[in-house]
Protein backbone atom coordinates (compact mmCIF):
# COMPACT_ATOMS: atom_id res chain seq x y z
CA UNK A 1 0.00 0.00 0.00
CA UNK A 2 1.45 3.81 -0.84
CA UNK A 3 0.58 6.46 1.64
CA UNK A 4 -0.62 9.42 -0.10
CA UNK A 5 -0.76 12.46 2.26
CA UNK A 6 -4.25 14.16 1.75
CA UNK A 7 -7.26 12.41 2.48
CA UNK A 8 -9.96 12.63 0.16
CA UNK A 9 -13.37 10.80 -0.95
CA UNK A 10 -11.43 9.32 -3.23
CA UNK A 11 -8.63 7.72 -0.91
CA UNK A 12 -7.69 6.96 2.28
CA UNK A 13 -4.32 8.06 4.16
CA UNK A 14 -3.76 4.33 4.54
CA UNK A 15 -3.39 3.81 0.67
CA UNK A 16 -6.20 2.62 -2.25
CA UNK A 17 -4.90 -0.41 -3.56
CA UNK A 18 -3.76 0.07 -7.38
CA UNK A 19 -5.33 -2.86 -9.18
CA UNK A 20 -8.63 -4.25 -9.33
CA UNK A 21 -7.62 -7.79 -8.31
CA UNK A 22 -5.83 -6.72 -5.04
CA UNK A 23 -9.48 -5.78 -3.28
CA UNK A 24 -10.40 -9.48 -4.41
CA UNK A 25 -7.28 -11.25 -3.24
CA UNK A 26 -6.67 -9.36 -0.05
CA UNK A 27 -10.68 -9.86 0.73
CA UNK A 28 -10.44 -13.39 -0.47
CA UNK A 29 -7.07 -13.79 1.82
CA UNK A 30 -8.57 -12.85 4.59
CA UNK A 31 -11.64 -14.84 4.43
CA UNK A 32 -10.49 -18.10 3.57
CA UNK A 33 -8.45 -19.33 6.12
CA UNK A 34 -8.77 -21.94 9.08
CA UNK A 35 -12.37 -20.79 9.83
CA UNK A 36 -12.86 -23.02 6.34
CA UNK A 37 -10.56 -25.84 6.80
CA UNK A 38 -10.30 -26.55 10.08
CA UNK A 39 -13.38 -24.90 11.90
CA UNK A 40 -16.17 -26.14 9.99
CA UNK A 41 -15.51 -29.32 9.72
CA UNK A 42 -15.03 -29.23 13.44
CA UNK A 43 -17.76 -27.57 14.35
CA UNK A 44 -20.12 -29.19 11.60
CA UNK A 45 -18.93 -32.49 13.25
CA UNK A 46 -19.83 -31.21 16.62
CA UNK A 47 -23.38 -30.14 15.75
CA UNK A 48 -24.72 -33.36 14.22
CA UNK A 49 -24.21 -32.32 10.36
CA UNK A 50 -26.27 -31.92 7.79
CA UNK A 51 -29.37 -30.02 9.06
CA UNK A 52 -25.95 -27.36 10.84
CA UNK A 53 -24.84 -27.27 6.95
CA UNK A 54 -28.13 -26.33 5.74
CA UNK A 55 -28.26 -23.39 8.27
CA UNK A 56 -24.98 -22.51 7.61
CA UNK A 57 -25.64 -21.98 3.83
CA UNK A 58 -28.89 -19.95 4.21
CA UNK A 59 -26.83 -17.99 6.86
CA UNK A 60 -24.48 -17.27 4.42
CA UNK A 61 -26.93 -15.87 1.07
CA UNK A 62 -29.40 -14.60 3.39
CA UNK A 63 -27.42 -12.79 5.92
CA UNK A 64 -23.98 -12.92 5.06
CA UNK A 65 -23.95 -11.64 1.69
CA UNK A 66 -25.99 -8.41 2.43
CA UNK A 67 -24.37 -7.54 5.62
CA UNK A 68 -21.01 -8.09 4.18
CA UNK A 69 -21.72 -5.73 0.97
CA UNK A 70 -23.03 -3.47 3.23
CA UNK A 71 -19.62 -3.41 5.44
CA UNK A 72 -17.57 -3.51 1.97
CA UNK A 73 -19.44 -0.18 1.26
CA UNK A 74 -18.83 1.98 4.67
CA UNK A 75 -15.42 1.28 4.38
CA UNK A 76 -15.39 2.73 1.15
CA UNK A 77 -17.41 5.74 1.73
CA UNK A 78 -15.85 6.10 4.84
CA UNK A 79 -12.16 5.77 3.89
CA UNK A 80 -10.71 5.73 7.41
CA UNK A 81 -10.27 3.48 9.97
CA UNK A 82 -13.53 1.11 10.77
CA UNK A 83 -14.08 2.93 13.93
CA UNK A 84 -13.72 6.69 12.40
CA UNK A 85 -15.58 5.29 9.10
CA UNK A 86 -18.40 4.56 11.15
CA UNK A 87 -18.19 7.84 13.42
CA UNK A 88 -17.89 9.95 10.19
CA UNK A 89 -20.60 8.45 8.19
CA UNK A 90 -23.06 8.60 11.26
CA UNK A 91 -22.20 12.21 11.85
CA UNK A 92 -22.62 12.81 7.68
CA UNK A 93 -26.38 11.01 7.99
CA UNK A 94 -26.86 13.36 11.21
CA UNK A 95 -26.96 10.19 13.87
CA UNK A 96 -24.73 9.78 16.65
CA UNK A 97 -21.00 9.72 16.59
CA UNK A 98 -21.40 7.09 19.10
CA UNK A 99 -21.82 4.42 16.20
CA UNK A 100 -17.91 4.21 16.66
CA UNK A 101 -18.59 2.12 19.28
CA UNK A 102 -19.25 -0.79 16.51
CA UNK A 103 -15.85 -0.06 15.38
CA UNK A 104 -14.53 -0.07 18.65
CA UNK A 105 -16.33 -3.27 19.27
CA UNK A 106 -14.90 -4.59 16.11
CA UNK A 107 -11.24 -4.47 16.76
CA UNK A 108 -11.56 -5.87 20.20
CA UNK A 109 -13.30 -8.87 18.61
CA UNK A 110 -10.04 -9.21 15.77
CA UNK A 111 -7.50 -8.86 18.63
CA UNK A 112 -9.59 -11.27 20.69
CA UNK A 113 -9.74 -13.76 17.65
CA UNK A 114 -6.19 -13.56 16.24
CA UNK A 115 -5.32 -14.42 19.89
CA UNK A 116 -7.04 -17.88 19.63
CA UNK A 117 -6.07 -17.92 15.58
CA UNK A 118 -2.31 -18.01 15.78
CA UNK A 119 -2.48 -20.90 18.28
CA UNK A 120 -4.21 -22.75 15.68
CA UNK A 121 -2.08 -21.76 12.89
CA UNK A 122 0.51 -22.76 15.01
CA UNK A 123 -0.84 -26.15 15.30
CA UNK A 124 -0.50 -26.14 11.25
CA UNK A 125 3.37 -25.10 11.68
CA UNK A 126 4.14 -27.68 13.87
CA UNK A 127 3.02 -30.15 11.27
CA UNK A 128 4.65 -29.23 8.54
CA UNK A 129 8.27 -30.69 10.07
CA UNK A 130 5.76 -33.45 11.16
CA UNK A 131 4.57 -34.16 7.89
CA UNK A 132 8.60 -34.08 6.47
CA UNK A 133 10.00 -36.06 8.37
CA UNK A 134 7.50 -38.94 8.00
CA UNK A 135 5.66 -39.37 11.40
CA UNK A 136 2.75 -40.62 10.00
CA UNK A 137 3.68 -42.62 7.61
CA UNK A 138 1.55 -45.79 7.78
CA UNK A 139 0.18 -44.51 11.01
CA UNK A 140 -3.36 -46.08 12.57
CA UNK A 141 -6.07 -43.84 13.18
CA UNK A 142 -4.99 -43.97 17.44
CA UNK A 143 -2.19 -43.10 16.28
CA UNK A 144 -2.43 -40.29 14.60
CA UNK A 145 -4.83 -38.96 17.37
CA UNK A 146 -2.14 -39.69 19.79
CA UNK A 147 0.36 -37.28 17.99
CA UNK A 148 -2.02 -34.82 18.15
CA UNK A 149 -3.49 -35.21 21.64
CA UNK A 150 -2.12 -38.67 23.52
CA UNK A 151 -0.31 -38.04 26.80
CA UNK A 152 3.35 -36.93 24.57
CA UNK A 153 1.13 -35.57 21.96
CA UNK A 154 1.61 -31.74 20.52
CA UNK A 155 -1.22 -30.20 22.71
CA UNK A 156 0.44 -31.64 26.01
CA UNK A 157 3.89 -30.05 25.19
CA UNK A 158 3.27 -26.33 25.76
CA UNK A 159 6.54 -24.66 25.11
CA UNK A 160 6.36 -26.32 22.11
CA UNK A 161 2.74 -24.62 21.38
CA UNK A 162 4.08 -21.24 22.67
CA UNK A 163 6.91 -21.44 20.37
CA UNK A 164 4.60 -21.96 17.22
CA UNK A 165 2.13 -19.18 18.06
CA UNK A 166 5.25 -16.72 18.79
CA UNK A 167 6.35 -17.34 15.73
CA UNK A 168 3.25 -16.84 13.91
CA UNK A 169 1.99 -13.63 15.50
CA UNK A 170 5.63 -12.63 14.51
CA UNK A 171 5.29 -12.67 10.67
CA UNK A 172 1.63 -12.08 11.07
CA UNK A 173 3.13 -8.00 12.54
CA UNK A 174 6.30 -8.22 10.61
CA UNK A 175 3.83 -8.26 7.45
CA UNK A 176 1.04 -5.53 8.71
CA UNK A 177 4.50 -3.82 10.37
CA UNK A 178 5.56 -3.24 6.26
CA UNK A 179 2.22 -2.54 4.99
CA UNK A 180 0.23 -4.93 3.92
CA UNK A 181 0.12 -5.13 0.09
CA UNK A 182 3.48 -5.27 -0.63
CA UNK A 183 3.72 -9.18 -0.20
CA UNK A 184 0.29 -10.26 0.50
CA UNK A 185 -0.83 -9.98 -3.50
CA UNK A 186 2.19 -12.37 -4.26
CA UNK A 187 1.10 -14.69 -1.74
CA UNK A 188 -2.48 -15.11 -2.37
CA UNK A 189 -2.11 -14.77 -6.02
CA UNK A 190 -0.46 -18.19 -6.06
CA UNK A 191 -1.67 -20.01 -2.51
CA UNK A 192 -5.38 -19.38 -3.28
CA UNK A 193 -5.23 -21.84 -6.66
CA UNK A 194 -2.30 -23.68 -5.03
CA UNK A 195 -4.43 -24.53 -2.06
CA UNK A 196 -7.82 -25.00 -3.91
CA UNK A 197 -6.19 -27.58 -6.20
CA UNK A 198 -4.53 -29.73 -3.45
CA UNK A 199 -7.73 -29.65 -1.79
CA UNK A 200 -8.66 -31.01 -5.01
CA UNK A 201 -6.48 -33.70 -5.13
CA UNK A 202 -7.59 -34.79 -1.60
CA UNK A 203 -11.29 -34.93 -2.78
CA UNK A 204 -9.80 -37.66 -5.07
CA UNK A 205 -8.45 -39.24 -3.14
CA UNK A 206 -11.69 -39.23 -0.33
CA UNK A 207 -13.53 -40.20 -3.18
CA UNK A 208 -11.92 -43.41 -4.27
CA UNK A 209 -10.28 -44.21 -0.06
CA UNK A 210 -12.53 -42.97 1.93
CA UNK A 211 -16.31 -43.36 2.78
CA UNK A 212 -17.12 -40.92 0.88
CA UNK A 213 -21.11 -41.79 0.32
CA UNK A 214 -21.45 -42.02 4.34
CA UNK A 215 -19.11 -38.96 4.51
CA UNK A 216 -21.72 -36.87 2.25
CA UNK A 217 -25.17 -37.90 3.63
CA UNK A 218 -23.42 -36.77 7.27
CA UNK A 219 -23.44 -32.91 5.30
CA UNK A 220 -26.14 -32.63 2.79
CA UNK A 221 -28.58 -35.47 3.76
CA UNK A 222 -30.70 -33.16 5.79
CA UNK A 223 -32.16 -34.08 9.16
CA UNK A 224 -34.24 -32.07 11.18
CA UNK A 225 -34.09 -33.66 14.54
CA UNK A 226 -30.33 -32.76 14.90
CA UNK A 227 -31.45 -28.93 14.46
CA UNK A 228 -31.10 -26.59 17.95
CA UNK A 229 -31.17 -23.20 18.36
CA UNK A 230 -27.83 -23.13 19.78
CA UNK A 231 -26.02 -24.83 17.14
CA UNK A 232 -28.24 -22.17 15.42
CA UNK A 233 -26.22 -19.71 16.74
CA UNK A 234 -22.66 -21.12 15.99
CA UNK A 235 -23.93 -21.86 12.43
CA UNK A 236 -24.72 -17.94 12.06
CA UNK A 237 -21.60 -17.48 14.42
CA UNK A 238 -19.55 -19.18 11.85
CA UNK A 239 -20.87 -17.33 8.65
CA UNK A 240 -19.22 -14.09 9.81
CA UNK A 241 -16.30 -15.59 11.13
CA UNK A 242 -15.80 -17.71 7.95
CA UNK A 243 -16.58 -14.49 5.53
CA UNK A 244 -14.58 -11.74 8.46
CA UNK A 245 -17.53 -10.15 8.83
CA UNK A 246 -19.13 -8.12 11.82
CA UNK A 247 -15.59 -6.73 12.95
CA UNK A 248 -14.16 -4.32 10.69
CA UNK A 249 -11.70 -6.70 8.48
CA UNK A 250 -13.84 -6.34 5.25
CA UNK A 251 -14.39 -2.56 5.82
CA UNK A 252 -10.88 -1.72 6.77
CA UNK A 253 -10.31 -3.51 3.41
CA UNK A 254 -12.49 -1.77 1.75
CA UNK A 255 -11.26 1.88 2.54
CA UNK A 256 -8.45 0.44 0.13
CA UNK A 257 -11.04 -0.53 -2.56
CA UNK A 258 -11.20 1.81 -5.99
CA UNK A 259 -14.30 3.85 -6.06
CA UNK A 260 -14.91 2.08 -10.19
CA UNK A 261 -15.32 -1.56 -8.96
CA UNK A 262 -18.59 -3.34 -8.26
CA UNK A 263 -18.86 -3.93 -4.72
CA UNK A 264 -21.70 -6.42 -5.08
CA UNK A 265 -20.60 -8.91 -7.74
CA UNK A 266 -17.05 -8.71 -6.14
CA UNK A 267 -18.20 -9.97 -2.58
CA UNK A 268 -20.56 -12.75 -3.86
CA UNK A 269 -17.72 -14.22 -5.73
CA UNK A 270 -15.71 -14.31 -2.94
CA UNK A 271 -18.10 -15.40 -0.23
CA UNK A 272 -18.86 -18.17 -3.19
CA UNK A 273 -15.53 -19.11 -3.17
CA UNK A 274 -15.07 -19.13 0.66
CA UNK A 275 -18.02 -21.18 0.62
CA UNK A 276 -17.02 -23.79 -2.02
CA UNK A 277 -13.49 -24.56 -0.24
CA UNK A 278 -15.33 -25.01 3.42
CA UNK A 279 -17.55 -27.53 2.01
CA UNK A 280 -14.81 -28.97 -0.57
CA UNK A 281 -12.72 -29.22 3.39
CA UNK A 282 -15.89 -30.94 4.71
CA UNK A 283 -15.99 -33.64 1.45
CA UNK A 284 -12.54 -34.13 2.02
CA UNK A 285 -12.25 -34.49 6.03
CA UNK A 286 -15.89 -36.97 6.97
CA UNK A 287 -15.34 -39.99 4.15
CA UNK A 288 -11.83 -39.88 5.93
CA UNK A 289 -12.90 -39.82 9.36
CA UNK A 290 -15.87 -42.38 8.69
CA UNK A 291 -13.57 -44.64 7.28
CA UNK A 292 -10.92 -44.76 9.90
CA UNK A 293 -13.52 -44.92 12.46
CA UNK A 294 -12.65 -41.67 13.96
CA UNK A 295 -15.35 -39.71 15.62
CA UNK A 296 -16.97 -36.92 13.56
CA UNK A 297 -17.65 -34.88 16.95
CA UNK A 298 -13.76 -34.85 17.75
CA UNK A 299 -13.58 -31.06 18.26
CA UNK A 300 -11.03 -28.73 17.16
CA UNK A 301 -8.30 -31.64 16.55
CA UNK A 302 -10.68 -33.26 13.54
CA UNK A 303 -8.45 -31.50 10.40
CA UNK A 304 -4.97 -32.66 12.54
CA UNK A 305 -5.73 -36.30 13.06
CA UNK A 306 -7.99 -37.28 9.94
CA UNK A 307 -5.52 -35.69 7.25
CA UNK A 308 -2.21 -36.87 8.18
CA UNK A 309 -3.94 -40.43 8.33
CA UNK A 310 -4.74 -39.94 4.94
CA UNK A 311 -1.27 -38.51 4.05
CA UNK A 312 0.26 -41.19 6.17
CA UNK A 313 -1.21 -43.63 3.43
CA UNK A 314 -0.77 -41.66 -0.18
CA UNK A 315 1.81 -42.60 -2.36
CA UNK A 316 3.83 -39.00 -2.08
CA UNK A 317 1.87 -38.27 1.25
CA UNK A 318 5.25 -36.72 2.89
CA UNK A 319 5.59 -34.16 0.06
CA UNK A 320 1.60 -33.59 -0.04
CA UNK A 321 0.96 -33.17 3.99
CA UNK A 322 4.27 -31.18 4.30
CA UNK A 323 2.88 -28.69 1.24
CA UNK A 324 -1.13 -28.92 2.85
CA UNK A 325 -0.25 -27.44 6.01
CA UNK A 326 2.45 -25.12 4.60
CA UNK A 327 -0.79 -23.79 2.43
CA UNK A 328 -3.00 -24.32 5.71
CA UNK A 329 -0.46 -22.00 7.31
CA UNK A 330 -0.12 -19.16 4.95
CA UNK A 331 -4.15 -18.67 4.30
CA UNK A 332 -3.88 -18.37 8.33
CA UNK A 333 -1.74 -16.01 7.65
CA UNK A 334 -3.36 -13.74 5.13
CA UNK A 335 -6.39 -14.27 7.58
CA UNK A 336 -4.27 -13.16 10.56
CA UNK A 337 -3.28 -10.11 9.42
CA UNK A 338 -6.95 -8.58 8.63
CA UNK A 339 -7.65 -9.32 12.47
CA UNK A 340 -5.64 -6.67 13.25
CA UNK A 341 -5.84 -3.97 9.99
CA UNK A 342 -9.11 -2.40 11.66
CA UNK A 343 -7.23 -1.22 14.89
CA UNK A 344 -3.89 -0.43 13.28
CA UNK A 345 -5.29 1.48 10.94
CA UNK A 346 -7.26 3.39 14.11
CA UNK A 347 -3.88 4.01 16.16
CA UNK A 348 -2.27 5.50 12.81
CA UNK A 349 -5.31 8.27 12.43
CA UNK A 350 -5.95 9.00 16.48
CA UNK A 351 -2.39 8.64 17.66
CA UNK A 352 -0.30 9.26 14.69
CA UNK A 353 1.53 5.74 15.65
CA UNK A 354 3.74 4.39 12.92
CA UNK A 355 1.91 1.23 10.97
CA UNK A 356 5.68 -0.50 13.25
CA UNK A 357 4.53 0.66 16.60
CA UNK A 358 0.38 -0.12 15.71
CA UNK A 359 1.22 -3.45 14.61
CA UNK A 360 3.35 -4.48 17.49
CA UNK A 361 1.26 -2.95 19.97
CA UNK A 362 -1.59 -5.57 18.43
CA UNK A 363 -0.20 -8.20 17.89
CA UNK A 364 1.35 -7.89 21.30
CA UNK A 365 -1.71 -7.77 23.14
CA UNK A 366 -2.81 -10.78 20.97
CA UNK A 367 -0.11 -12.53 21.53
CA UNK A 368 -0.28 -12.09 25.61
CA UNK A 369 -3.95 -13.46 25.85
CA UNK A 370 -2.94 -16.15 23.34
CA UNK A 371 -1.28 -17.72 26.20
CA UNK A 372 -4.60 -18.14 27.82
CA UNK A 373 -5.39 -20.85 25.07
CA UNK A 374 -2.14 -22.36 24.92
CA UNK A 375 -2.59 -23.59 28.36
CA UNK A 376 -5.96 -24.11 27.92
CA UNK A 377 -5.09 -27.50 25.89
CA UNK A 378 -2.71 -28.39 28.93
CA UNK A 379 -2.27 -27.31 32.13
CA UNK A 380 -5.23 -25.37 32.43
CA UNK A 381 -7.19 -27.84 30.77
CA UNK A 382 -9.82 -28.64 33.64
CA UNK A 383 -9.95 -24.92 34.70
CA UNK A 384 -13.55 -23.89 33.18
CA UNK A 385 -14.89 -20.49 32.85
CA UNK A 386 -18.88 -20.79 34.06
CA UNK A 387 -18.45 -24.45 33.94
CA UNK A 388 -18.45 -24.54 30.69
CA UNK A 389 -15.44 -22.93 28.94
CA UNK A 390 -11.99 -23.37 28.60
CA UNK A 391 -10.35 -20.44 27.92
CA UNK A 392 -10.01 -21.21 24.24
CA UNK A 393 -14.06 -21.88 24.22
CA UNK A 394 -14.52 -18.78 25.73
CA UNK A 395 -12.55 -16.84 23.36
CA UNK A 396 -14.34 -18.25 20.37
CA UNK A 397 -17.58 -18.51 21.99
CA UNK A 398 -17.42 -14.47 23.38
CA UNK A 399 -16.10 -13.51 19.66
CA UNK A 400 -18.04 -15.83 17.29
CA UNK A 401 -20.93 -16.26 19.07
CA UNK A 402 -21.30 -12.87 20.62
CA UNK A 403 -19.20 -10.32 19.10
CA UNK A 404 -19.71 -11.22 15.12
CA UNK A 405 -23.40 -11.56 15.35
CA UNK A 406 -23.56 -8.33 17.43
CA UNK A 407 -21.47 -6.61 15.20
CA UNK A 408 -23.04 -8.18 12.05
CA UNK A 409 -26.60 -7.02 13.74
CA UNK A 410 -25.48 -2.98 14.18
CA UNK A 411 -23.80 -3.04 11.09
CA UNK A 412 -27.05 -4.25 9.26
CA UNK A 413 -29.50 -1.81 11.21
CA UNK A 414 -27.27 1.48 10.91
CA UNK A 415 -27.13 0.90 6.80
CA UNK A 416 -30.47 -0.36 6.83
CA UNK A 417 -32.34 2.38 9.22
CA UNK A 418 -29.61 5.07 9.87
CA UNK A 419 -27.36 5.88 7.12
CA UNK A 420 -28.80 7.98 4.33
CA UNK A 421 -30.19 5.90 1.86
CA UNK A 422 -28.96 7.93 -1.04
CA UNK A 423 -25.42 7.87 0.48
CA UNK A 424 -25.19 4.05 0.36
CA UNK A 425 -26.75 3.27 -2.89
CA UNK A 426 -24.32 6.09 -4.42
CA UNK A 427 -21.51 4.14 -3.24
CA UNK A 428 -22.25 0.83 -4.63
CA UNK A 429 -23.81 1.93 -7.65
CA UNK A 430 -25.91 -1.23 -8.54
CA UNK A 431 -27.15 -1.41 -12.32
CA UNK A 432 -29.62 -3.90 -11.45
CA UNK A 433 -32.89 -2.20 -9.32
CA UNK A 434 -34.27 -5.83 -8.49
CA UNK A 435 -31.23 -6.76 -7.11
CA UNK A 436 -30.73 -3.61 -5.02
CA UNK A 437 -34.12 -4.10 -3.41
CA UNK A 438 -33.20 -7.79 -2.44
CA UNK A 439 -30.42 -6.26 -0.87
CA UNK A 440 -32.60 -3.43 0.93
CA UNK A 441 -35.06 -6.03 1.91
CA UNK A 442 -32.34 -8.56 3.46
CA UNK A 443 -30.84 -5.87 4.83
CA UNK A 444 -33.09 -4.30 6.26
CA UNK A 445 -35.77 -6.76 7.25
CA UNK A 446 -34.41 -10.38 7.13
CA UNK A 447 -30.81 -9.88 8.83
CA UNK A 448 -31.78 -8.04 11.70
CA UNK A 449 -34.61 -10.59 12.59
CA UNK A 450 -33.08 -13.27 12.13
CA UNK A 451 -29.82 -12.50 13.45
CA UNK A 452 -31.24 -11.15 16.82
CA UNK A 453 -33.61 -14.49 17.12
CA UNK A 454 -30.88 -16.44 16.59
CA UNK A 455 -28.95 -14.74 18.93
CA UNK A 456 -31.10 -14.85 21.67
CA UNK A 457 -33.12 -18.01 21.02
CA UNK A 458 -29.20 -19.76 20.88
CA UNK A 459 -27.89 -17.83 24.08
CA UNK A 460 -30.75 -19.20 26.05
CA UNK A 461 -30.22 -22.35 24.92
CA UNK A 462 -26.91 -22.90 25.65
CA UNK A 463 -27.16 -21.94 29.00
CA UNK A 464 -30.89 -22.17 30.51
CA UNK A 465 -31.80 -24.94 27.41
N1 LIG B 1 -12.34 -15.50 7.88
C1 LIG B 1 -11.19 -16.05 8.53
C2 LIG B 1 -11.21 -17.56 8.43
O1 LIG B 1 -12.15 -18.13 7.94
C3 LIG B 1 -11.11 -15.62 9.97
C4 LIG B 1 -11.36 -14.18 10.19
C5 LIG B 1 -12.42 -13.77 10.97
C6 LIG B 1 -10.53 -13.21 9.62
C7 LIG B 1 -12.70 -12.44 11.17
C8 LIG B 1 -10.78 -11.87 9.80
C9 LIG B 1 -11.89 -11.48 10.55
O2 LIG B 1 -10.31 -18.22 8.83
Amino acid sequence: MTTSGTNTQSSSIHGTWSKRWTFILAASGSAVGLGNIWKFPYITGENGGSAFVLIYLVCILAIGIPIMIAETMLGRRGRKSPILSMRDIAINSNASGYWQLVGIMGTLAGIFILSYYSVIAGWALAYIPKLASGEFSGVSGAAAKSIFDGEQGLLSDYKTLLFWHSLFTIVTVYVVARGIQAGLERAVRFLMPALILLLLVLLGYSVMEGAFAEGARFLFAFDASKLSWNSALVALGHAFFTLSLGMGSIMAYGAYMPKEDSIAKTITIIAVLDTGIALIAGLVIFPLVFAHGLEPSAGPGLMFISLPLAFGHITGGELFGTLFFILVAFAAWTSAISLIEPGVAWLIERFGATRRNAALILGGAAWVLGIGTVFSFNIWKEYKLLDTFTIFDGMDFLTSNIMLPLGGLLIALFVGWVMKPEAAEDELNMKNPALLSAWWFLLRYVAPTAVAVVFVMGIYDKFAG
